[in-house]
């Protein structure tokens, strides 16, 4: 794959990280790509809008609350800060085990880490770390991470092996500067590429407040505010099948990206 194809999506609370994760990974699908979809956010709901039903999302257990093979693979329980357990667990079978598959997609739900302070070491940090990293280097599939707007599941290692982040804002100021933390943070643990997605358009003044006030960031394009993606995700559908104006708007966001791997 030519194309840039591991991707995280970060930024702040509610500016639709989720919707564009969504939409992006059942464009890569349509194209007969291997999609998997990562839901990173502690507030996830990326099942959801991949129109899984809450039924099946039910079966799934997040991987952080997978106590016992997170014992069994790093040698510690849950929750121990400082013991002794392995750095590098084997994690090669967990996708296969833990995650539910839809239009081509293979979710997979992560969960969270309570954290035990600053630079938490702790069995399943370890566990989702390696995973992670295991699952970036795969090279024949696409990975479309969501993530939250701190980017604690990805160290330096893992990081490395994102091919771009594209943080979410919508016109306001607050979502801005959540970009602008984003990609210090960013380039602190070596992304290559950081880009920018407006979100909730309604003006052309919204899109020249992202663009002012974000000059010195690439905005690969724009979603308009639009109904339909609430819609969409009050009936659980995922607003790909809903609206096509979303899905021609993510496909332009997906051709200016391509660009900047060519
Ligand atoms: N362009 C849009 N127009 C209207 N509603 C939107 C739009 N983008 C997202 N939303 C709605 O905003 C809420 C948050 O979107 P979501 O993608 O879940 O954000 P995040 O993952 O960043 O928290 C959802 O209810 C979603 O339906
Ligand atoms: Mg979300």
């Amino acid at each position: 794959m030519s194309e840039m194809s591991k991707l995280a999506i970060t930024g702040k609370g509610g500016v639709g990280k989720t919707t564009l994760a969504s939409v992006l990974a059942r464009l890569h699908a349509a194209d007969g790509h291997k999609v998997l979809a990562i839901d990173a956010d502690p507030d996830a709901n990326l099942g959801a809008a991949l129109g899984i039903s809450n039924e099946e999302l039910k079966r799934i257990t997040p991987i952080a609350q997978l106590e016992e093979l997170i014992h069994e693979r790093t040698g510690s329980k849950p929750g121990t800060v400082g013991g002794m357990f392995k750095l590098n667990p084997q994690v090669d079978d967990i996708t296969d085990r833990f995650s539910i598959s839809k239009d081509g997609i293979r979710l997979l739900v992560l969960g969270t880490v309570k954290k035990g302070g600053s630079g938490c070491i702790c069995p399943e940090s370890a566990l989702l770390k390696s995973l992670l990293t295991h699952l970036l280097l795969r090279r024949d599939e696409m990975v479309i991470l969501d993530m939250e707007a701190g980017i604690e599941h990805l160290g330096r290692g893992t990081a490395a092996a994102v091919d771009a982040f594209i943080t979410v804002v919508e016109p306001g100021m607050r979502s801005l500067e959540t970009a602008q933390a984003v990609r210090k943070l960013a380039e602190d643990i070596g992304i290559k590429q950081c880009f920018v997605v407006g979100n909730k358009i309604e003006h052309d003044t919204d899109r020249q407040f992202i663009t002012d006030n974000l000059h010195d960031f690439t905005v690969l394009g724009f979603i308009s505010q639009n109904p339909k993606i609430g819609e969409a995700d009050r009936k659980g559908i995922s607003p790909y099948d809903l609206d096509p104006k979303v899905v021609s708007e993510v496909k332009a966001i997906r051709e200016q990206l391509a660009a900047f791997s060519r």
